[in-house]
């Protein structure tokens, strides 16, 4: 098929386009290098430096490529920020999400693959979360995504033609196997690099946030899946949804986790099993918005499009990223401390 990756050269997007590329995709790369790393995109793939919020932009793109469907990665991640600068996470995750389903309408493109969040359930009622599990999204981030979540049932009622899948992910994690691509984000918020930075002493030390939680050992637990099985239930969608006569399993919202959870304490151990030695660890307050446990439940996916996470292994997980962060000490932008 012929595919439009926007945000094809974030850290998921990237592996995305490694995949579908690997699949015997035709791809076309979308991307305003906000956040995303011009070293991560592959040659002899169309690249264009376009904001999805360039409505026109994007429908010539859609036009000149005979796009048949659209896997939208761009969007802002940071919660923190989401709560201090609301509308920035509206005006791109929201509406621009909106110029692109307005692009896409008008170059006539059917097919859309949405990178939803588990943040849409806020502090869930039960865990494991299910999909049907109340979404009750606490914070800009999970609305600002929970509302595109919306406009697209609304799509899909008002045109019989139009397709979607939509995931809401858990935590990504891990590199690709070869380490040429990984995470690279500015500045890192997440666990398992900055526990891997600091094992590499580019930080003095992992802070926990917060030993007193109601879990076993006192701290978080979150569902962790690979990034690369991540993007094969893309593949899959993408496929299903190019596929008329398996388009039943359209227009629906799937968890992507591997439906187990782990503490932060577990992560890292594990990591200190990869690196092979103690990692510096201090204990401090919880982070302001963290629920104690979020992991999916995620039958729906396993049933409906056949995936199955290959990387169930913490360890190994982290193995991963450890190769990626120790070969790309400084992430794309220069491989020396
Ligand atoms: N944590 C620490 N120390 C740190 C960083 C994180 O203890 O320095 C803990 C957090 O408190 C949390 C766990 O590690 O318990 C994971 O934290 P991350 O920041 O890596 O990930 P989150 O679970 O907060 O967020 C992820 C995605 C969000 C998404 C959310 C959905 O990154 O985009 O899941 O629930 F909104």
């Amino acid at each position: 098929m012929n595919i439009l990756v926007t945000g094809g050269a974030g850290y998921i997007g990237s592996h995305a386009v490694r995949q579908l590329v690997k699949a015997g995709h035709n791809v076309v790369i979308l991307d305003n290098l906000s956040y995303g790393h011009k070293q991560s995109l592959p040659d002899g793939v169309p690249f264009y430096q376009t904001d999805i919020a360039e409505t026109n932009k994007v429908e010539e793109i859609l036009r000149t490529h005979r796009i048949e469907a659209v896997m939208h990665f761009a969007a802002f991640i940071s919660v923190g920020e989401s709560v201090e600068k609301p509308l920035r996470y509206y005006r791109n995750n929201t509406a621009g999400a909106m110029s692109l389903l307005e692009a896409m309408e008008r170059a006539g493109v059917k097919r859309f693959v949405f990178s939803s969040t588990a943040a849409t359930y806020g502090e869930p009622a039960e865990v494991p979360i299910y999909e049907t599990t109340p979404q009750n999204p606490i914070n800009p981030y999970g609305r600002s995504k929970w509302f595109v979540e919306q406009i697209l049932k609304d799509i899909a009622a008002a045109d019989p033609d139009f397709r979607f899948i939509a995931f809401r992910y858990f935590n990504v994690a891990g590199a690709s196997a070869d380490a040429s691509i990984g995470e690279d984000h500015q500045p890192e918020t997440h666990l398992i690099p900055l526990v891997l930075f600091a094992a590499m002493g580019k930080r003095p030390n992992i802070k926990v946030f917060g030993t007193d939680y109601p879990t076993e050992d006192g701290t978080c637990i979150r569902d962790y899946v690979h990034v690369d099985d991540l993007i094969a239930a893309h593949i899959l969608a993408v496929e299903t949804l190019g596929n008329a006569p398996q388009a039943a399993a359209a227009n629906t919202f799937y968890n992507l986790g591997i439906g187990r959870g782990y503490s932060v304490k577990e992560i890292l151990d594990a990591s200190e099993k990869v690196v092979g030695g103690k990692i510096p660890t201090v204990h401090g307050e919880r982070r302001p918005g963290d629920p104690a446990k979020l992991y999916a439940n995620s039958d729906k996916v396993q049933k409906e499009l056949g995936w199955k996470p290959q990387h169930t292994d913490t360890e190994e997980v982290i193995a991963t990223a450890w190769k990626w962060h120790t070969t790309h000490p400084n992430g794309y932008s220069g491989s020396s401390f």
